[in-house]
């Protein structure tokens, strides 16, 4: 890691140094850009996850003749092993794949689905009223998960042929069975989250020491149980998960509770290969995630609407920009509520959304000077946040196929739930959907009947893994988040600021971002605007709340003749690193 950082910072200077052809003002402006953040740099490919050895496993196999995709499994399995709050087999997620030969970009869909039995009430206690606890933290929680297949999938369809899956979860089975050292990362978020893992005694035996107490950083932890289901997998394929012993030990766990998940649930899990949803911005063409995530469709829709907002002449993070940002986002997250859901279940108006001439009606009804009261577009409440974990990776390699992926178990460690015997942590991804019409989920996310709960449904995300493509058709940018409601904005922001303002990746990771969703109604910001923008921004009717950072991008941006990437400072043990 150090001497790839050695050698990124080395090719800076180079860069920098060889630069007195340009005009003096670009030139200052390269030069602070490269001084401030610089960007790791590499020739042949390259891996930005939020964990160091998941990076340098997936390193590892495009150097050993991986492509993106192999290289993108093997870093899936060995997450849910090195991040267990975020990396899993027991969650489910996204995942968008680039292959140059054809030029197609897919999207593997491989979210989570509600079990047959479920039914749209199930979250309601007896009055009638939403229960979190049901939909957060108890077995009712879980969805049948999707990683397993998602990852087998992706490897079959579009990996090189080069490698097994057993070869690419050997990492993975390694590290679970020897021991990851505890990072600092580690050891604090499972410090923070002890109530929610100790109320399980299978998650208890894992995560905490026998004692009952925390690891320290430089602690080994062993997770025999998930080694020995990675070795099942490894050795049987996807089945020993959904139709076998693992699949078997989960319906077993949630039975002691009020879960509903049947082996038939699991049996009949698919991930699905859908068409992206894509838009143009500024000549560029961006490829994203389509329903069930919303993601796609509303940074495509965002960036629809400020098409015609001089967006670079009013500057980056100026009143006028943030504002037009907000009020577009604010415009985008109403849309979310009304029309986003499951596309298996509900029509969602995709082209309808993403179309510029709606953009640009949207647009029309933007005041340039006061921003809109929420409650004149729409009606709800503001909801308590919590600070949870997804995970974004972003893998390039030297063909140009290209991996962004975005997966989770919703909150950190899911509902907290080791399926006893399996090492597998359980996710409470089923929060995601709408428990009742306008009852916000944990995100302050409202929706209604597009994203109720039904039988075998999956519920509306968030997630964004995102490809832009310059002018000229060309693999730009590999981009996403984790960060619930904000992932999309956060996503935004990345490609604003490299399409906008000229941003190197490392400084459009860095920079500070800004987040409104509609409800609740209020400009969330992260510490760094000047008072004097904040000022602005209240004196034209927002009103702006410094909250905690948001999101962890982890992001590949193409250069002539390499690649530059970043992983985002806001989360520790994040690596990117090319070769
Ligand atoms: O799918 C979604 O939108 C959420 N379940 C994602 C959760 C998340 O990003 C938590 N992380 N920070």
């Amino acid at each position: 890691m150090h001497a790839s950082r050695r050698v990124s910072l080395v090719l800076a200077a180079v860069t920098t140094f060889a630069l007195p052809t340009v005009a003096h003002s670009q030139q200052a402006a390269i030069y602070s850009s490269l001084d401030r953040f610089h960007p790791v740099i590499a020739q042949n490919g390259m891996v930005a996850s939020q964990e160091a050895t998941a990076t340098e496993v997936g390193v590892d196999i495009l150097r050993r003749g991986g492509n993106a995709v192999d290289a993108a499994v093997a870093v899936g399995f060995t997450l849910a092993v090195t991040l267990p709050r975020a990396g899993n087999i027991g969650g489910g997620g996204f995942m968008l794949v680039h292959l140059a030969g054809s030029g197609e970009t897919v999207a593997i869909d491989y979210r989570e689905r509600a079990p047959a039995a479920s039914d749209r009430d199930m979250y309601l206690d007896a009055e009638g009223n939403a229960d979190p606890e049901l939909s957060r933290f108890t077995q009712l929680a879980v969805g049948v998960p999707g990683t397993v297949a998602g990852l087998a999938l992706a490897h079959e369809r579009y990996g090189s042929g080069t490698f097994t899956l057993a070869e690419l979860m050997q990492p993975a089975i390694d590290l679970a069975e020897n021991g990851i050292p505890v990072t600092g990362g580690l050891a604090n978020s499972l410090a923070d989250l002890r109530d929610r893992l100790t109320r399980w005694p299978t998650s208890a035996a894992i995560f905490y020491r026998p004692d009952g107490s925390d690891f320290d950083v430089g602690d080994t932890l062993v997770q025999a149980d998930l080694a020995q289901s990675l070795r099942q997998i490894a050795e049987q394929g996807p089945a020993a998960f959904y139709d076998g012993p693992i699949g078997e030990a989960i319906v077993a766990e949630l039975a002691q509770g009020n879960g509903i998940m049947t082996l038939d649930d699991l049996r009949a899990y698919e991930a699905v290969v859908r068409e992206p949803v894509t838009g143009d911005y500024r000549g560029y063409r961006i490829a994203s995630m389509p329903p069930p995530s919303s993601g796609g469709i509303h940074i495509v829709q965002i960036l629809n609407i400020l098409e015609d907002v001089p967006v670079a002449d009013l500057g980056h993070n100026s009143a006028q920009t943030i504002h037009w940002m907000a009020e577009a986002m604010k415009l985008a997250y109403v849309d979310r509520s009304e029309y986003l859901g499951d596309p298996d279940y509900w029509e969602v108006p995709m082209a309808g959304l993403t179309s510029q001439d709606y953009a640009d009606a949207l647009r029309a009804g933007i005041d340039p000077d006061h921003a809109r009261p929420a409650a004149e577009i729409g009606p709800g409440d503001p909801a308590p946040y919590e600070s949870p974990q997804t995970t974004h990776f972003s893998v390039v390699d030297a063909d140009g196929n290209a991996v962004a992926n975005t997966y989770t178990l919703n909150f950190s460690y899911g509902t907290g739930l080791v399926a006893g015997g399996t090492g597998i942590l359980l996710n409470n991804e089923l929060d995601d959907f709408s428990a009742k019409p306008g009852v916000p989920n944990a995100y302050g996310l409202i929706g209604g009947d597009a994203n109720a709960v039904a039988p075998n449904k999956r519920p509306l995300s968030s997630m964004s893994p995102t490809f832009v493509f310059d002018p000229d058709g060309r693999l730009f940018l590999v981009t996403g988040s984790p960060g619930g409601s904000r992932i999309i904005t956060t996503t935004l922001q990345v490609i604003m600021n490299v399409i906008d303002h000229g941003m190197n990746i490392a400084e459009a990771t860095n920079a500070v971002r800004i987040h409104h969703q509609w409800l609740p109604d209020e400009l969330r910001i992260e510490e760094g605007l000047s008072p004097d923008t904040i000022r602005l921004l209240e004196g034209m009717g927002h009103t702006v709340v410094v909250r905690d950072a948001m999101g962890s991008t982890q992001s590949i941006m193409v250069t002539d003749g390499g690649f530059a990437g970043a992983s985002d400072p806001r989360q520790p043990d994040a690596l990117t690193l090319g070769y």
